[in-house]
């Protein structure tokens, strides 16, 4: 049973790589027709994730470890024997990075933000009105996740592009060192990562150095860069760091690992019109495209599911419980 539990969960783990390349699509998209909607349509996360999975046995067994908690967790809540509720108030470190002024993003920028993660994970957020019908059976409510800014950290550099490559994590590369990453969400914000918006590492990495949410300055908070002005990219790899993977699984057809999430072929883009049918294995659903874990605009994600939310709170009672304001 166990075996054949630990298969499985490889064989989630190597699907992505095989049946789709999100990075190679979305750059060849970019090489098409590049609109401030699609040019910056790439979130490394889970390319990044499956990479230092590959190269480092020690992080797949914390990986599988995890998935193998959150299973459990999933089946005592489906039995109604939720041992702890997950509800916990997440301290947050705000690194920022900053070539000039208008990159070292202000105090009133910072709160924005980080009001924008208490709407989006309490169902607070004004535009949760907007979701269909057929998807409120299913929202999330209030995730039980809450965001208090317990300190700034500002540096200011001369790098011009940062990649996606944890630069910006350590001092010694330019960056700021995280801090405390088994009791804090570290947060970085940079200048620019050329197309990237943001990335995120997942609970395997819970406490490394490493671990945390980076976003590209123009994308924090509440901003005037439409369609990506709203603070949902932080919403979004938020939703990677607490465990969520893309809606669409990336692959074609995918599984997100939630049940409740309808099976869709790919990411959307922009404003899709509901509703969106997709077919997959035969079988055509109305994709949940206003979810946080899809690519759309700012302006066009507003919800989580609940399968969403029982996988946040397996994180925070799990591989994320030590993540609290003392
Ligand atoms: N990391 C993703 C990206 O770079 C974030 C996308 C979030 N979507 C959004 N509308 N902000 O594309
Ligand atoms: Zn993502
Ligand atoms: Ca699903």
């Amino acid at each position: 049973m166990k075996k054949i539990f630990l298969s499985a969960v490889l064989l989630a783990a190597t699907a992505s790589c095989t049946n789709d390349n999100p990075l190679t699509n979305d750059e060849s998209a970019n090489a098409v027709a590049k609109t401030e909607s699609n040019v910056s349509r790439i979130c490394p996360s889970e390319e990044i994730r499956e990479a230092a999975l590959r190269d480092s046995p020690e992080l797949m067994s914390r990986y599988m470890n995890v998935e193998k908690q959150t299973q459990e967790f999933l089946k005592n809540a489906e039995m109604g024997r939720v041992l702890a509720d997950g509800t916990i108030e997440i301290p947050v470190i705000v690194n920022v990075l900053y070539r000039s002024s208008a990159e070292n993003v202000s105090d009133a920028q910072i709160q924005s933000q980080i009001a924008v993660l208490n709407a989006d994970f309490a169902a607070k957020n004004a535009d949760i009105t907007k979701l269909p019908t057929e998807f409120q059976t299913i929202a999330a409510g209030a995730t039980g996740v809450s965001f208090r800014l317990v300190k700034v950290n500002r540096k200011s550099t001369t790098v011009t592009n940062w990649q996606a490559n944890d630069a910006m994590k350590k001092a010694s590369t330019k960056g700021i060192d995280a801090t405390d990453p088994v009791h804090y969400l570290n947060m970085w914000v940079v200048g620019d990562m050329g197309g990237i918006l943001g990335y995120a590492t997942f609970p395997e990495s819970a406490g490394l150095w490493n671990d945390g949410v980076v976003i590209a300055g123009k994308y924090f908070g509440k901003t005037n860069n439409a369609p990506f002005n709203l603070g949902r990219t932080a919403t979004h790899e938020v939703g990677h760091y607490l465990n969520l993977r893309h809606i669409w699984g990336d692959a074609t057809c995918g599984s997100d690992l939630v049940a409740d999430t309808p099976t869709q072929t790919t990411k959307n883009y922009g404003v899709p019109s509901y509703p969106k049918y997709d077919v997959c294995g035969g079988v055509s659903r109305s994709t949940m495209f206003m979810n946080y874990m899809d690519y759309v605009d700012d302006a066009a994600m507003y919800a989580f599911s609940a399968g969403q939310k029982t996988r946040i709170q397996a994180t925070t009672a799990g591989p994320r419980a030590g993540l609290k304001v003392y």
